[in-house]
């Protein structure tokens, strides 16, 4: 399965609000033809017809991919109008948390090759990334296929059990808000120390993203990064000297943010 395949047989998309219509604009993009897309969704935006996108017309018979995009609230309701596509021949590729493969497979039928994708949000602007874990139906073309397709919203990597996504959302899923909360905390303190208000969040907010822009792009890891600026008895050093604190520091206090939010996933997916 190639994306040769995708714009042969057709990509159907169940539900393309955000996260779905960012995966799309990334791969109208990358040149596939928007005739071979079908959107099925209640109130598709407009700028999807206006793109040559199919919306809530006639499905194709054998689509290469159907991707699941709907809120996992309304799963139960929307996940029946691929049932004609359940059974093998068609990868199903969902976003949606929370819902494990097992309920694809019961709802899609046996044989069904289904990925499941943790994507975050800044796949809005193509920096986000995906874990992604298939079944033991998909092939690794299929794992390809979806690495690939996933890599039009940012990077992708795999994981080897499903439960793993529960981690997964607790680090890059739930993560952008806590850089968001980072960012205001940052912004506040510059405040207390006397910077003007838009200063501040410039301040904060150029900080944090350069800071992760450059420990994307250079080889050294981010603790020699920090290493590189922290001279001995100087100001960073003191600063670190709080934030690095073993019983109150960001250490702990990161450790148990993302273990509250990886539980919350593990009981979320025991109520389902
Ligand atoms: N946004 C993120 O950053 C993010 C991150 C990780 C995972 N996800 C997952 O991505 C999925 C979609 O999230 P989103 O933020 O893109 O939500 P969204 O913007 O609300 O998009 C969902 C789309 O599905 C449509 N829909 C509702 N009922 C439907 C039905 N019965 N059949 C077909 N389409 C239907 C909705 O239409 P209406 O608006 O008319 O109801 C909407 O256009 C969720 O499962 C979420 O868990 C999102």
């Amino acid at each position: 399965m190639t994306f040769d395949d995708v714009k042969r047989r057709g990509l159907v998309m169940l539900g393309c609000g955000k996260m779905g219509g960012a995966m799309l604009e990334g791969w109208l993009a990358r040149d596939l033809p928007p005739a071979s897309v079908h959107v099925i969704d209640p109130h598709p935006a407009a700028w999807l017809t206006d793109r040559g996108v199919q919306t809530n017309g006639r499905l194709p018979d054998d689509p290469a991919v159907a991707l699941v995009a709907v809120k996992p609230q309304m799963m139960a309701d929307a996940l029946p109008q691929l049932a004609p596509f359940g059974g093998g021949r068609t990868l199903v590729i969902s976003v949606a948390a929370g819902t494990p493969i097992s309920y694809f497979e019961q709802v899609l039928g046996p044989g069904t090759r289904v990925i499941r994708a943790m994507p975050n949000t800044p796949a809005a602007i193509g920096k986000g990334i995906t874990a992604i874990f298939g079944n033991a139906a998909t092939t690794d073309a299929d794992m390809a296929l979806a690495d690939s397709l996933l890599q039009a919203i940012g990077q992708v990597v795999r994981l080897q059990t499903e439960d793993q996504i529960d981690a997964v959302t607790g680090v890059s899923g739930s993560g952008p808000a806590y850089v968001f909360y980072m960012i205001d905390a940052l912004a506040a303190a510059a405040q207390a120390e006397g910077l003007p208000d838009d200063m501040a969040m410039q301040l904060a907010k150029a900080t944090v993203a350069g800071a992760g822009a450059l420990a994307e792009a250079t080889d050294d890891t981010p603790e020699q990064l920090r290493i590189n600026v922290t001279s001995p008895n100087g100001t960073t050093q003191a600063g670190l000297a709080v934030l690095m604190d073993a019983d109150g520091g960001l250490g702990p206090l990161m450790r148990r943010t993302v273990a509250a939010a990886a539980g919350r996933s593990r009981e979320l997916k025991g109520s389902a």
